[in-house]
């Protein structure tokens, strides 16, 4: 299986990603995951990504476009990959096909404004890669990550006016590519309004796994 998980920010596109990676048996690959990681070790490209990211922009296609294809050679990704958010621009779209990157399915993830705000205002992370949610998904252990015991943060784009800065991007810059796939005809919708398991059925059902 060879997917791309699309849609809006906090419309949960990593929470199905996580959920599916193990169902499917192929690897999930989260570019903002990637960046953010590049951030923590400052790499090179971490370095050229962190104003973008601070500020809720995209970042520049040529560097995501290096960093996606190298991902995609490594071996894990031989048998299929789900990919979670990428491609995000024309651009990134067409880069993929000209490297002949195969794509079966594209997943779009529908959630309301509202929900996305209360979803990304509640969300708090963890340096090891843990992801939790105040009221949806609260840690057992307060603020401080089940996982490591690390202290839980606020991911620095997840601040009100930055969500809005990022969903405007997504109209903008993303929608179009959600198209593209929708004229190729490999593209389904998932209404991602209710709960996090509830929304994992309705993924299989649409993959004809359910
Ligand atoms: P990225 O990390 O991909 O951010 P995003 O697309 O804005 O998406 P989010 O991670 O905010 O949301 P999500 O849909 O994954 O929701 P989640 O499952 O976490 O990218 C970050 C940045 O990196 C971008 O802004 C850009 O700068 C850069 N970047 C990345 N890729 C790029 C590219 N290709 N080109 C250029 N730049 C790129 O859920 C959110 C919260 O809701 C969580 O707390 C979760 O627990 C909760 N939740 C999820 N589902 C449910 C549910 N069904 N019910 C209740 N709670 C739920």
């Amino acid at each position: 299986m060879k997917m791309l998980i699309m849609g809006a920010p906090g419309s949960g596109k990593g929470t199905q990603a996580d959920a599916l990676t193990g169902i499917l048996g192929v690897p999930a690959i989260s570019t903002g995951a990637m960046l953010r990681s590049a951030i923590a070790a400052q790499t090179e490209t971490g370095k050229k990504a962190q104003q973008y990211i601070a500020e809720g922009k995209l970042v520049p296609d040529d560097v995501m476009i290096d960093l996606v294809l190298d991902r995609l050679n490594e071996k894990d990704c031989e048998g299929g990959y789900m990919l979670d958010g990428f491609p995000r621009t024309l651009a990134q779209a067409e880069a993929m096909d000209k490297a002949g990157i195969e794509v079966d399915l594209v997943v779009v993830m529908e959630a309301s404004e509202e929900t996305i705000m209360r979803r990304l205002s509640g969300r708090r992370i963890c340096s090891c890669g843990a992801t939790y949610h105040t009221f949806f998904k609260p840690s057992s252990k307060g603020e401080f990550c089940e996982v490591c015991g690390k202290r839980l943060e606020i991911r620095e784009d997840d601040k009100p006016e930055t969500i809005k800065k990022r969903l405007k991007i997504y109209y903008s810059q993303t929608a179009p590519v959600v198209e593209y796939y929708r004229k190729k005809g490999i593209l389904i919708t998932v209404e991602s309004e209710r709960g996090v398991d509830e929304v994992t059925r309705e993924v299989l059902k649409a993959l004809g796994r359910g």
